[in-house]
């Protein structure tokens, strides 16, 4: 399971403070009403070049941005600001391995859930282990609890309230044997799990829930979607039904922090052999070379140390 040490320091407002130190109060709306955006990124350590990756660092600030804009963030810390955090964060602890980054933006103050108080900002990078093993894949179901939709609780906005849904989910999932839970909208479609996109393989295609579908716009199923085109495979993104689960070639859930995990089994249907398929492991062979700073994509990474 996830290994985690404590860091060294933490970011608050762009300045470094004692790990120990980062502290938001009780009484904030992002505390009592989970008025809280972020993103949790990944930075990945190249052995041989002595160099540490922030894995599309552009993209996940940009996504930010639009949760911000979407919660009435009365204002946001720049990119520039956010991007300086980040990178001085991860040179201030050293960190020479494989890292995930939380980032955070919340309201302060001591308002009630519509409070307009003013904004602070925060991030934490620590070494993190797997969550689930990208070898062997994880056993999914599908959930009685529904994804909350765009009208609602928008899953577009990375916000911390959204999380509520996904621990449903995710709680009722563990408690019945499963690894993940998959969520489907009120029509039956797959939106996605708690915690990352789900794409399957049909007819040799790689099919992807659209992101009109009640999902989170992933960064990592970007990645996979471009992946999979650049190496010649069909893509689709379009509604996936509840049965498609049951009959697919392969699935995969992916993300910053899980990565790309084999889908092996769903509701006690084993996905075809019940083990990884090809295409997915080109997908994560593929990815974890990106990440690394060893694909074609250089625009994607950012050095850390200089
Ligand atoms: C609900 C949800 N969907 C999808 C993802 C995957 O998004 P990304 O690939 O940008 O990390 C995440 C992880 O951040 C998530 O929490």
């Amino acid at each position: 399971m996830v290994d985690v040490k404590a860091p060294r320091v933490a970011m608050m407002d762009g300045k470094l403070v004692p790990y120990a130190d980062a502290l938001v109060h009780v009484d904030t709306p992002a505390f009592r009403y989970g008025a809280m955006a972020f993103e949790g990124l990944r930075a990945y350590w190249n052995a041989q070049r002595e160099q540490l990756y922030v894995y599309r660092l552009p993209e996940h600030l940009e996504r930010l941005a639009q949760s911000a804009k979407v919660m009435r963030f009365r204002s946001t810390p720049t990119a520039g600001q956010l991007a300086g955090g980040v990178l001085e964060l991860l040179r201030a602890n050293d960190l020479r391995e494989d890292v995930q980054v939380r980032l955070m933006a919340w309201v302060d103050g001591s308002g009630g859930s519509h409070a307009d108080g003013p904004i602070r900002y925060g991030a934490v990078a620590k070494a993190l282990g797997r969550a689930y093993d990208v070898a062997s894949g994880v056993q999914a179901c599908v959930s009685s609890w529904l994804r909350s939709p765009d009208n609602a609780i928008p899953p577009r906005v990375k916000a911390a309230a959204n999380y509520q849904n996904a621990r449903l989910a995710t709680m009722q999932a563990r408690i019945d044997g499963y690894d993940v839970a998959l969520l489907l909208d009120s029509h039956g479609h797959l939106t996605e799990t708690p915690t990352s996109c789900v794409l399957l393989v049909r007819g040799g295609a790689v099919v992807a829930p659209p992101v009109y579908a009640d999902i989170l716009e992933s960064v990592t199923r970007d990645t996979v979607l471009r992946l999979a085109r650049d190496a010649g495979l069909g893509t689709e993104e379009r509604p996936v039904d509840r049965t498609e689960l049951y009959v697919a070639e392969e699935m995969f859930l992916c993300g910053s922090t899980a990565e790309i995990v084999p889908i092996v089994g769903v509701d006690q249907y084993p996905v075809q052999d019940g083990r990884p398929g090809p295409i997915t492991r080109r997908l994560q062979d593929l990815y974890f070379h990106e990440v690394r700073a060893e694909g074609a994509e250089a625009a994607w990474v950012t050095p850390v140390y200089r």
